[in-house]
């Protein structure tokens, strides 16, 4: 069993390739290792796979816009599932740096679905985002929800990828399904993202913005209910009912900011000192998934709430940090 993981030096990509190598399947790896944050992060997720994992892991530095050098990977390995998760990430780097989401996320999907769909791709699944629900102000989020309202470049890519894949389940039949995930975070998570961010204030002393006061809420998901999620996924394909599928990916849980900080607080036994700004063009206040699609289908309902998943961040955090 063969699966090409895209991003597979990513925060989720690491962990899903963990996750299917576990499960003994062969992973191929994509990732162009580019300097968005710490490419020593990126490089030391790499070093963790190829040390727990001998065999089974070959991965290339490819770029999503080098079709041709992929279309060679495609022909190399005979590959079931593709697992769509390279991409740029963030939606505050997409105002200042709008060039680099249209290049990796719209032309990169564009190569890879299409690559998918020449070779015959039984399983093609892709990363969106619950960034595509905008400032929808009812809750929980569901995937029927109007989402023609994107706040940002990076949600507008995202939602690109959705239609694009919807087109090509019309004109080619070719099945998809899109992973709309909600604010993930766990071990070797993404140092632009919140937790992260948190802990590093708290032990390295460095500066922090609270965006909107404080005041807004998100549903955290770990890392570990993610790849399970996906997982079971392929486990359960038969049972999925759209062609071009649209699942949330969440916890079903909104935590506010300030609650997560006030964690942080308790468990370092530190007071956080950040400075509290106005809401950043481009962010939603409040995201909560509707999780009763995908929990049906894999009939797993994620387990780790927020309390449980700070603690084993954190514990990776010293680990790491040699703290
Ligand atoms: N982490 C979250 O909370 C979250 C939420 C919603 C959606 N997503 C989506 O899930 C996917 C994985 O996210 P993540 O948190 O692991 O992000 P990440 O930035 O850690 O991983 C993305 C990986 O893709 C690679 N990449 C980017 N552009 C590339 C290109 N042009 N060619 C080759 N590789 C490239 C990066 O080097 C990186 O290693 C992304 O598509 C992201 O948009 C993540």
């Amino acid at each position: 069993m063969n699966i090409l993981i895209t991003g597979c030096a990513g925060f989720i990509g690491f962990h899903s390739t963990l996750k299917f190598l576990n499960e003994g399947y062969k992973v191929i790896g994509i990732d162009n290792l580019n300097n968005y944050y710490s490419p020593k992060l990126k490089n030391n997720r790499l070093k963790y796979i190829k040390n727990k994992f001998k065999n089974n892991f070959k991965f290339y530095r490819l770029d999503l816009e080098d079709y041709s050098e992929i279309k060679k990977v495609y022909k190399y390995y005979k590959i079931g599932t593709v697992l769509h998760l390279g991409a740029q990430a963030g939606v505050r780097y997409s105002i200042e740096n709008p060039e680099v989401y249209i290049k990796s996320n719209i032309n990169g999907f564009y190569n890879i679905i299409e690559l998918s769909r020449l070779n015959k791709i039984k399983n093609f699944l892709y990363a969106s985002s619950s960034s595509v629900y905008g400032n929808n102000r009812t809750y929980p989020l569901n995937e029927d929800f109007n989402t023609d309202n994107p706040l940002s470049l990076y949600a507008a890519s995202k939602k690109t990828n959705e239609l694009i894949a919807s087109s090509y389940f019309n004109i080619f039949k070719f099945k998809s399904v899109g992973l709309r995930f909600f604010t993930v975070y766990g071990p070797f998570g993404r140092p632009d993202m919140i937790i992260y961010k948190l802990f590093e204030s708290i032990y390295f002393k460095t500066k922090i913005n609270i965006y909107n006061n404080g005041n807004h809420f998100r549903d955290f998901t770990f890392v570990d209910d993610v790849t399970e999620y996906i997982y079971r996924l392929l486990k359960n394909r038969s049972k999925l009912k759209n062609g071009a599928e649209i699942l949330n990916v969440g916890c079903g849980n909104s935590i506010s900011l300030k609650k997560i900080i006030q964690l942080v607080e308790k468990i370092t036994k530190s007071k956080l000192k950040y400075k509290l700004v106005d809401m950043q063009l481009g962010d939603v206040i409040k995201t909560h998934s509707d999780t009763s699609k995908i929990k049906q289908i894999t009939k797993y309902k994620a387990k780790y709430n927020y309390v449980e998943g700070i603690n084993i961040f954190h514990e990776w955090f010293k680990s790491y940090h040699k703290i």
